[in-house]
């Protein structure tokens, strides 16, 4: 029987590889990680992670072919494939600080695995990681190796958060990176092996390993640049008159361009989106390719910019000032049907608001307030380590409660903000909300999900991200 274990049981390992011991009951799969705390939720009814779907895959086959492990050394040492998927967060301190990738984790893991092993491997990097990074990898293995052969994969994983059980049963493609030697091919044939239990043979793609590497830079890169994009059009759409909804689908009809990845925001969130462009900008700049970086670094400027420009909104538009006015947050999950908050707009803006004084209350479905405190409080990119590594901030902010209501969030609110697309936030009774605020009651939608005429009529006043303004806001500044 093959032996599977993965290193890193997080929002990419614990999908990826329930999903594989789903498919393929002839493979023993082990999810392994340094946090006891996310073991055991992944042991419990209650999974670390929220994604439709997932409590039924792992249900199907958790005790079965799937075991979720705090012995990390156990099953690395039993298995045929080990798969690294552990954080690679960006530098914040040193050389390539505030870009480049922060490779200790992947480090120690190589070096776990070098130290353990007693029968050759193949090692699987899932992380997203930069271009040659398998190359330090080789180098720390073999160096270590007591004569086991190791052979070196790239497959990076492409599931989106909110869809990750959808995408990882019918993948677009999956994508393998190997050296092209007898040994390196025979091992890519492995793990396509595993793969085409359910992915059609067309779409396993195999390439050499760094353009595996850089393919999964480059797609996050490509997706971003779209959003960055299509926000910044949504400027000038609110300058003009026009309306950035019916711009995208203009322009998404052309095959050429396509519809998906069009919607104007808030600003784009999640995990990796800016992490892995940083990364980009990074290998660029050590390549010698300023323009090249330049390019790329703007994507993640523009969206700053559409953060900022949207507090802008909300605090020009309420007399220039929101100190101690209470401002509903509607959402703070980076998209809907997630709990993940890691880069989320939300954040930006709640610390806009807050730097303007407003007394915000906020809900989302999915994220509770102890880690909404800990966003609000952690310093940037502190996010990405291990959840027992994560330095705490001893005080919450005073200005911020959390509710488990949106109507309770709006109640004397001044301001609604819509930061994340729940459905659940299309079907409120926005009359009885508007009833219940003070007047003039405004609503600031960053994802363009209510219908700001039906709005008018109840009597808000309304802004939406790349929308004809209101008179209101017309006459209102809003210069980033
Ligand atoms: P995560 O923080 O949810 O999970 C990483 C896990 O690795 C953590 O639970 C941590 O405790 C564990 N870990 C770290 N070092 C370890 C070690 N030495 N031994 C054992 N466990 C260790 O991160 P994630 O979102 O799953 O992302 C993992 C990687 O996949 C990143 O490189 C990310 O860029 C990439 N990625 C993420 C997504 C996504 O949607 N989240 C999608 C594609 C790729
Ligand atoms: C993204 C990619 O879509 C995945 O392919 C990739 O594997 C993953 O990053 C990763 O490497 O981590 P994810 O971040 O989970 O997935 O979610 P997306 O659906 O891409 O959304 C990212 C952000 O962009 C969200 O904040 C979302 O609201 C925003 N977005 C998305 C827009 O503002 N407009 C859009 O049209 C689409």
């Amino acid at each position: 029987m093959v032996k599977i274990c993965c290193i890193g049981a997080g929002y990419v390992g614990g999908p990826t590889m329930a999903v594989i011991a789903l498919k393929c009951p002839n493979i023993q799969v082990a999810v392994v990680d340094i946090s006891v705390q996310r073991i055991n939720a992944w042991n419990s009814d209650q999974l670390p992670i929220y994604e439709p779907g997932l409590d039924d895959v792992v249900k199907g086959c958790r005790g079965k072919n799937l075991f979720f492990s705090t012995d990390v050394n156990k099953h690395v040492c039993e298995s045929d494939i080990v798969f690294v998927s552990v954080n690679t967060p960006t530098k914040t301190r040193g050389l390539g600080a505030g870009k480049a990738a922060d490779l200790t984790y992947w480090e120690s893991a190589a070096r776990m695995i070098a130290d353990v092993a007693k029968s050759d491997k193949i090692v699987v990097e899932k992380s997203t990681v930069p271009v040659k990074t398998a190359e330090a990898i080789e180098k720390i293995l073999t160096h270590n190796s007591k004569g086991i052969n190791f052979q070196i994969l790239s497959n990076p994983e492409f599931l989106a958060e909110g869809t990750a059980i959808q995408d990882l049963f019918n993948p677009d493609r999956v994508l393998i990176g190997g050296r092209e030697t007898p040994e390196g091919n025979k091992a890519v044939k492995a793990l396509k092996d595993v793969y085409a239990h359910w992915v059609p043979e067309d779409r396993i793609l195999t390439t050499n390993l760094w353009s595996a590497e850089l393919s999964k830079l480059a797609a996050n890169a490509f997706l971003a640049q779209r959003i960055s994009s299509v926000n910044a059009m949504s400027a000038l759409c609110e300058a003009t008159g026009a309306d950035v909804t019916q711009v995208s689908y203009a322009v998404g009809k052309d095959t050429r361009i396509g519809p998906k990845f069009l919607n104007a925001s808030v600003g784009f969130g999640g995990s990796c989106f800016q992490k892995d462009i940083l990364n980009l900008v990074y290998i660029c700049d050590c390549n010698g390719l300023p323009e090249v970086a330049e390019y790329w670094k703007q994507v993640i400027k523009i969206n700053d910019y559409q953060k900022n420009r949207f507090v802008n909104r909300v605090v020009a538009s309420m007399f220039n000032t929101v100190s101690n006015k209470k401002v509903a947050i509607l959402g703070f999950a980076f998209k809907k049907d997630t709990g993940d908050t890691r880069e989320t707009p939300a954040i930006d803006v709640c610390q806009g608001l807050l730097g303007d004084k407003a007394q915000l209350s906020i809900y989302d479905p999915q994220v509770n307030e102890d880690q909404i405190q800990r966003d609000l409080t952690m310093k940037k990119f502190d996010w990405d380590h291990p959840l027992h590594l994560q330095p705490m901030s001893p005080t919450a902010v005073k200005k911020v409660s959390v509710v488990w209501d949106a109507y309770e969030a709006t109640k004397d609110a001044h301001a609604v903000c819509i930061l994340t697309e729940w459905d659940e936030f299309k079907k409120l009774d926005y009359k009885r909300i508007y009833d219940n605020m003070q007047k003039p009651a405004f609503i600031f939608d960053g994802r363009n999900i209510v219908n700001a005429e039906k709005m008018r009529e109840i009597g808000f006043i309304v802004y939406s991200i790349g929308k004809p303004l209101d008179a209101w806001l017309k006459d209102m500044p809003a210069v980033a």
